[in-house]
């Protein structure tokens, strides 16, 4: 067994922690910064709560927008050069963290945010980053990734440089998040920990990380969803979404490209897009991943059966289950995709989003027939 894994991160984690922000800046020694978020966050006063008490100036960039267009980081880019700062703070959900990853880059690097789009493009490092999560899902906090959308198809500006300084998660932030919300980005975290789980990359860390978050995620997303001020609830989803950050070191397997074919074209929130294939994976991975099936059941709460195919459709059964108890589409076809439409989506599935992680091979008639069982909701692989 051979792996490696790098997280410089420093992360703070528990109820209240978002008043330890303060003394994060000030051990980084920031002289400025620049808080990155959305309109929602400055209204609903969770940007105030994340700055109360700063003792360093900093300025608001406020137009991150959901699934940011790549237009989006162009503004970041011209906001973040404006003036010098040295520390990027940044609070919300997946969107914000990520505009605030590309800023720190983009502070200490010339250049027009579209010209990093890809890996590894980034020469010098960034300036400090502090990352504060409001919602439980994207793990951004912790990932080498931000997501961006370039001429209408999801694009990733990815370097390990952008890892951040300081990841904050207080579950409190995340107490106002609408049910939909709470439900979306839980799902996107049952599908970061349970895709890394089956990538050709996982390794003991990350599977330790993927297995304990599934479990925590499995037990409480539904208290969450039902209840916002369910504390307990809240903190197993908070840590299960982080847990699902450490884990995406693995990557993911084709959960996620599949995602990133439906969510443009059907104005998909992200943890819905992926939600929706997450249980056709599983049941189409079981025998790839037979000898780590046992272990995911056992995270699902599923009794195990003996047989790896079996034990696939159970696992399947159990998330399928748990989307539609959030009321996330479990059916290409309840979201409007066309029959006539199914090879073409496995096509760019295969071509714009591939997975050399992947340890099932497909070609484009196994990923046209995945795509036709997940548009007519058969589980069996
Ligand atoms: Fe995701």
């Amino acid at each position: 067994m051979k792996f490696s894994y790098f997280l410089p991160t420093k992360l703070t984690f528990g109820f209240g922690t978002v008043e330890g922000v303060k003394a994060e800046t000030k051990g980084l020694r920031s002289t400025r910064a620049l808080v990155v978020t959305d309109k929602v966050m400055m209204k609903t006063g969770t940007v105030q709560k994340v700055t109360h008490g700063l003792d360093v100036p900093f300025e608001v960039f406020d137009e991150v927008e959901a699934e940011p267009k790549i237009e989006v980081a162009e503004g970041v880019a011209d906001k973040v050069r404006s003036k010098s700062y040295d520390l990027v703070i940044g609070v919300g959900g997946g969107s914000s963290m990520d505009m605030a990853k590309v800023a720190a880059g983009f502070a200490t690097n010339k250049g027009t945010a579209r010209s990093f789009v890809g890996n590894d493009l980034f020469a010098k490092k960034p300036v400090a980053s502090i990352m504060v999560p409001t919602t439980a899902g994207t793990g951004a906090e912790l990932t080498v990734t931000s997501m961006v959308t370039v001429d209408g198809h999801k694009q990733w500006i990815n370097s390990p440089l952008l890892l951040p300084s300081v990841a904050v998660v207080d579950p409190v932030l995340t107490m106002t998040m609408p049910p939909g919300v709470t439900a979306a980005t839980g799902m996107d975290a049952l599908c970061h920990n349970t895709e890394a789980y089956l990538s050709s990359l996982a390794n003991p860390i990350t599977d330790s990380a993927a297995l304990e978050g599934i479990a925590l995620i499995v037990k409480d997303l539904q208290k969450a969803f039902e209840s916002a001020n369910d504390r307990p609830a809240r903190e197993s989803m908070s840590l299960g979404a982080l847990l699902g950050g450490i884990a995406l070191q693995a990557k993911m397997v084709y959960g996620h490209s599949i995602g990133y074919t439906i969510a443009t074209r059907f104005k998909l929130a992200h943890g819905v897009s992926c939600g929706l294939p997450l249980p056709y994976i599983i049941s189409n991975y079981a025998v790839a991943c037979a000898p780590k099936m046992k272990k995911l059941a056992e995270a699902y709460g599923v009794e195990p059966a003996t047989e790896p195919h079996e034990l696939g459709r159970e696992v399947a059964e159990k998330a399928r289950s748990i989307a539609a108890a959030l009321k996330i589409p479990t059916t290409l076809k309840e979201i409007g995709v066309a029959e006539s439409d199914l090879g073409m989506l496995a096509d760019e599935c295969l071509g714009m989003y591939p997975r050399p992680n992947s340890p099932l091979v497909f070609d484009g008639k196994s990923m046209t027939e995945l795509y036709r069982r997940m548009w007519e909701g058969n589980l069996e692989a």
